[in-house]
């Protein structure tokens, strides 16, 4: 982990509130896996002083260019909405813990289960397990059609599923109604009340491991400002764990979603 100063290539508006960054650096693969985020300084300022934490959703082959999607919200990611190309932008990198590939049999069946703004993780751990000749289903959840992006990316993939809670595109209601019980390995992220609900229908003979948000500070273990409750003791001694060190991802049943 160190900071990176990385050059802006493009931030365009893909979907509502929904930006597109890519980033040129020389990043390794090895350590830039599908799972782990970046901590970005949204300001040039010490206002906002906090970094906020984003997913990578894609890091070419080359390990040249990575892209990252995020919503457009608060002071700090409003911030970011107006960089330009050609900008530096100040990235501590890569942090946390990352989504498990190796440990999937030969052509496993992978189901992929994104909610929102949790949706961009999920897709460079799809293409790493596609390369890797593994089977991949996709159900991604949104609010509405305004709210969608990176379909047809994930189609590119395998059977991708979209639902939108009001019904205006794809399949009416939550990802939970659409999730079939064929497969080997699940991987998740999105907001809490998607993964709690999860938590409750996946049967506990399953493989699946789910990406937890939780608001953040330092990001590098040492404020622990995103502290969550484990019931896997065994594991984490204290019963608790560092969203932003021991996670963000998660074996399903290791974790207390807190709200
Ligand atoms: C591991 C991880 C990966 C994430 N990946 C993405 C991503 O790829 N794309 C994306 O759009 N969002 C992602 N988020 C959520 C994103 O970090 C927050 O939405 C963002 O920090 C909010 O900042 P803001 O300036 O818009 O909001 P503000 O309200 O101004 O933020 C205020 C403070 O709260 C923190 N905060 C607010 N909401 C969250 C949240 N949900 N999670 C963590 N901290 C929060 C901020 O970091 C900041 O310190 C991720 C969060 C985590 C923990
Ligand atoms: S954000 Fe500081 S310990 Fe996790």
């Amino acid at each position: 982990m160190q900071i990176h100063l990385l050059k802006i290539k493009s931030n365009t508006l893909i979907a509502d509130k929904i930006y597109k960054l890519e980033l040129y650096g020389n990043f390794d693969l090895q350590e830039f896996r599908p799972g782990r985020f970046l901590h970005i300084k949204c300001s040039e300022s010490l206002d906002p002083l906090l970094r906020r934490p984003m997913s990578i959703c894609d890091l070419n082959d080359n390990g040249d260019l990575m892209t990252v999607l995020y919503r457009a919200e608060g002071r700090g990611t409003q911030l970011l909405s107006q960089k330009q190309a050609g900008e530096i932008l100040d990235v501590l990198a890569p942090l946390g813990s990352h989504f498990e590939l190796e440990q999937n049999k030969n052509n496993s069946k992978i189901l992929l289960v994104g909610g929102g703004i949790g949706v961009p993780p999920l897709f460079y751990l799809g293409r790493k397990l596609k390369a890797l000749g593994h089977e991949i289903e996709s159900v991604l959840g949104f609010a509405s059609a305004k709210d969608i992006f990176y379909e047809n990316d994930f189609q590119a993939l395998g059977k991708t599923t979209i639902c939108t809670v009001d019904g205006t595109h794809g399949q009416k209601g939550f990802v939970t109604k659409y999730l079939s019980s064929d497969y080997d390995t699940l991987y998740a992220c999105g907001p809490n009340p998607m993964l709690k609900a999860l938590q409750e229908i996946i049967p506990a003979d399953k493989r699946a491991f789910i990406s937890v948000e939780e608001r953040m500070g330092c990001g590098v273990g040492a404020c622990l400002a995103c502290v969550c409750k484990t019931q896997n003791l065994e594991k984490y001694k204290s019963g608790y764990v560092r969203v932003c060190t021991e996670g963000p991802v998660f074996a399903i049943a290791d974790v207390i979603i807190n709200h």
